[in-house]
């Protein structure tokens, strides 16, 4: 069975503070959004990749990899669920994965074991335990409390759903205004079970300027 990524790549990279959204930074020879596109893409069960892209987006049409035949483009949304929402309207296939344009440095060791939740029946997401003692803040700036480290965990991306159920969530937790980071929170919030996958903390999300360095670590000296 193969499977289609929708990759949300309609952001404006913030906090990169770079003169262009961050999924078109160079690293080692191309964009960032060609080295995550190329890296899917070259996965045995992946046969499809929908990108959302900001509709005034002047980048994207000139990267070799917009004319694909496995790839198709959709104008992208104000938030980050929205862009997945529209990517989710333009395919039709039982499961989908969600996989975040910013995150260049995907092993598909963790690619298998997530596509592997199929067999399973239920979705889940890549995610790794933390490892720093986690504090919870008051208004002040004080440690309020805390936390139980043993139960946090970070959730990366792909993420993996049946596609109706997904959509369905997405849909329902925006018209209610829920706050929704990735695609597991409009699950949760719709009550529906999400599994972690334990996941290579090598898949950073290129975020601030010092992850570039990162990223080019670990596709260099990791991944190849
Ligand atoms: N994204 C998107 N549509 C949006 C916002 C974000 O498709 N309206 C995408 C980004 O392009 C990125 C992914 O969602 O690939 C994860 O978001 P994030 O890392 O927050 O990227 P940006 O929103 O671009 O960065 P920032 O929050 O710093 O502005
Ligand atoms: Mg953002």
């Amino acid at each position: 069975q193969q499977f289609t990524v929708v990759v949300p790549a309609a952001g404006v990279g913030k906090r990169m503070r770079s003169n262009m959204p961050k999924q078109y930074l160079p690293l080692l020879g191309k964009t960032l959004l060609e080295h995550c596109l190329d890296n899917l893409i070259a996965h045995p069960r992946i046969k499809h990749i929908v990108v959302a892209v900001h509709p005034h987006d002047p980048y994207f049409a000139d990267l070799p990899i917009a004319q694909a035949p496995w790839l198709t483009r959709v104008n992208g949304g104000a938030e980050r669920a929205d862009s997945v929402l529209a990517g989710l309207r333009a395919i039709d296939d039982e499961w989908v994965l969600v996989h975040d344009a910013a995150r260049p440095c995907l092993p598909h060791q963790d690619l298998d074991a997530l596509l592997d939740l199929a067999d399973e029946e239920q979705g889940g997401i890549l995610a790794y335990a933390v490892r720093d003692t986690m504090k919870q803040a008051n208004a002040a700036g004080f440690v309020a409390t805390t936390l139980d480290r043993s139960h946090l965990w970070h959730a990366l991306t792909p993420q993996f759903f049946p596609l109706a159920e997904l959509r369905e969530a997405l849909t329902l937790a925006l018209n209610a205004n829920a706050v929704i980071t990735d695609e597991a929170s409009a699950m949760e919030w719709a009550g529906k079970p999400v599994k972690l996958v334990e996941g290579n903390p090598c898949n950073i999300k290129v975020t601030q300027p010092i992850d570039l360095m990162l990223a080019e670590f670990y596709l260099s000296k990791l991944l190849k």
